[in-house]
């Protein structure tokens, strides 16, 4: 048995995630945390809400309410939409968490201790009309490197760069929209990123198996230009992580905060410390995941997350931890992915434009939303949401392949023998050469998954559907019922089986139809199938079951055209 650690990348608590959002990090990540729980993996899979830096505060402002009051409401808004999406999290923290607080000035600590924090008088902007600095997202300009002209103080979302305030062409104060701006004097931390630039290196080379997109990320901030930047670990907020040495003082940061980026990815340890308080475990029962010291050295740890978080994971975090120089576990694999655009254009929560997760619920129930964004991850390149695209994929692969599977067998056989598997003869050669086809076809969907090849695992996991259709349609019990009962009876049998085991195997991509076809066969024997001609025989004849509801509906072009237009504006 391995222990997997998985962790997705922490949203923003600023408002509701859009469906790109969802699948470059939530859902891939539960994807892969239910596949090994379903292969009998001991698994922890966190995730949390990211609630510091100007996001939040610039969330709160609008709002019109105080940020930590705004945090924990929109906490538990993103909580029951992940819930309502099936996101099997062991534990959904909070980066406002006293953990957090704890851990981010102990680390702080250690790397000062290290010499790896120094104090640097730098110029930021400060803003005449607002009273105040004007820090990452608190400033909006035209990025210098593509041009984009909503580009933000702390990076540009059209090209990924990571920018400082001062860099931006034209600023403007995201607040008050002013230009009346000034650059003042202001004390901040640096980390020296540089000087474990050469360790993080070899450290990333020895990741032969990581995606060329994180690989490539990672090695284009180490070797572009002057190579590694040190970066600044602080602001001038009043909302975040008071700059801390542990639990003492930092002479010269008082009244300011650790930069979210900082304590954000130390939330996924502190995460697991969360977990423990919540669950009544011990420190014992999360260090285990996390300290190397403390029997972790057999955890794999996986991240998940969008392309343009790869820089904090592959450098900065692990920055952060090798420079502690404590044990902790560092990240064993990261698996990143390109953006989901949305009908021609990008989705945007700035804008509002395209699908958010709650919109995504109040239409349809997640598993539609799973399967398409799961089934069109964006992996080797960036992919696009068309309701065209999103029906045909629904209609043909859910509606047509598998829940057409599950009615044709389950209602001819309470027309024929009633809602009990019936017994039937032998299999003959059309069963054997099934069952070979499918042993080959489960082993390839393993692969993929394994691999966390999201695309790769949904077409082998269709195949497998399309493996007991095929079979069903040449096998025709209907037809044969006339002739020969006994067949048509071991056909049925076998078929009634196919759907416990499509259930078992497609529980990772639509968990709540799987449970549905489990509950429907009256059973709830899910182990998955190391040998399929075994898995065949779980419901013996004679078991009941009943006809299910509907597994899924097909998607009517008036809904497609009439969710196209609701969508094609921007979300207040
Ligand atoms: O891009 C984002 O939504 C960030 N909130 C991700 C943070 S991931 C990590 F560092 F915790
Ligand atoms: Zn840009």
């Amino acid at each position: 048995m391995t222990r997997h650690l998985i962790t997705s990348a922490i949203p923003y608590i600023n408002g509701i995630k859009h469906l790109g959002n969802l699948v470059g990090s939530q859902l891939p990540a539960d994807l892969f945390a239910r596949y090994q729980r379903a292969r009998g993996n001991e698994v922890l899979f966190l995730c949390a809400t990211d609630e510091h830096g100007t996001p939040a505060e610039l969330a709160a402002a609008k709002a019109g309410k105080p940020v930590d009051d705004f945090c924990t409401e929109m906490h538990e808004v993103q909580a029951e939409i992940a819930r309502g999406f099936g996101l099997s999290f062991d534990h959904f923290g909070r980066s406002s968490s006293p953990q957090n607080h704890a851990l981010t000035q102990h680390l702080a600590g250690r790397l000062a201790d290290a010499d790896l924090i120094y104090e640097v008088s730098e110029k930021q902007v400060y803003s005449n009309a607002d009273g105040r600095f004007l820090p990452d997202r608190y400033i909006e300009g035209t990025c210098p490197n593509c041009g984009y002209d909503s580009a933000r103080g702390d990076q540009c979302e059209n090209c990924t760069k990571q920018l400082d305030p001062t860099d931006l062409i034209d600023p403007r104060s995201a607040v008050s929209g002013s230009t009346d701006l000034e650059v003042r004097e202001t004390k901040h931390l640096y980390l020296r990123q540089s000087a474990l630039s050469e360790q993080l290196d070899t450290w990333i080379d020895s990741k032969h198996d990581w995606p060329i997109l994180t690989t490539s990320i990672a090695k284009k901030w180490l070797h572009d230009g002057d190579g590694l930047r040190d970066r600044g670990i602080t602001r001038d907020l009043d909302w975040g992580i008071p700059v801390k040495n542990g639990d003492k003082d930092w002479p010269g940061m008082e009244g300011k905060v650790f930069y979210v980026w900082f304590d954000a990815p130390i939330e996924y340890i502190a995460c697991a410390g969360e977990w423990a308080e919540a669950n009544g475990k011990t420190d014992a029962d999360w260090e285990r995941w996390w300290r190397t010291d403390r029997g972790a050295d057999d955890v794999r740890y996986t991240q998940f997350m969008g392309k343009d978080n790869v820089p904090f994971h592959t450098l900065s975090f692990p920055a952060t931890i090798i420079g502690s120089g404590e044990d902790w576990k560092l990240v064993d694999y990261i698996k990143s992915f390109n953006y989901l655009n949305y009908d021609g254009g990008q989705f945007s929560t700035s804008k509002g434009r395209g699908v958010f997760m709650d919109q995504a619920l109040s239409i349809l129930p997640a598993d539609y939303w799973r399967w398409w964004l799961l089934s069109h991850a964006p992996e080797s390149s960036d992919s696009e949401f068309t309701w065209d695209n999103f029906q045909t994929s629904v209609n043909k692969d859910l509606a047509d392949v598998l829940g057409n599977f599950v009615s044709r067998v389950t209602k001819f056989c309470r027309s024929k023998f009633g809602e009990t598997v019936p017994e039937g003869g032998e299999y003959g050669p059309t069963e054997l050469a099934l069952i070979d086809d499918l042993t080959t076809k489960i082993h390839a969907y393993e692969g993929h998954m394994e691999a966390m090849e999201v695309r790769k695992s949904a077409q082998a996991l269709r195949a497998i559907w399309v493996a007991g259709n095929e079979y069903l349609q040449n096998a025709a019990p209907w037809t044969t019922f006339k002739t020969d009962p006994e067949t048509a009876a071991m056909t049925v049998r076998l078929s009634l089986n196919l759907i416990r085991l499509y259930a078992v195997l497609s529980a990772p991509f639509i968990p709540t139809a799987s449970q549905s076809l489990m509950d429907a066969m009256h059973t709830d024997h899910d182990l998955w199938p190391d040998d399929v001609t075994g898995a065949l025989e779980v419901l013996k004849s004679g078991h009941e079951f009943e006809v299910p509801e509907v597994t899924f509906r097909k998607i009517t072009d008036d809904e497609r055209d009439e969710w196209q237009i609701k969508f094609s504006g921007t979300r207040d």
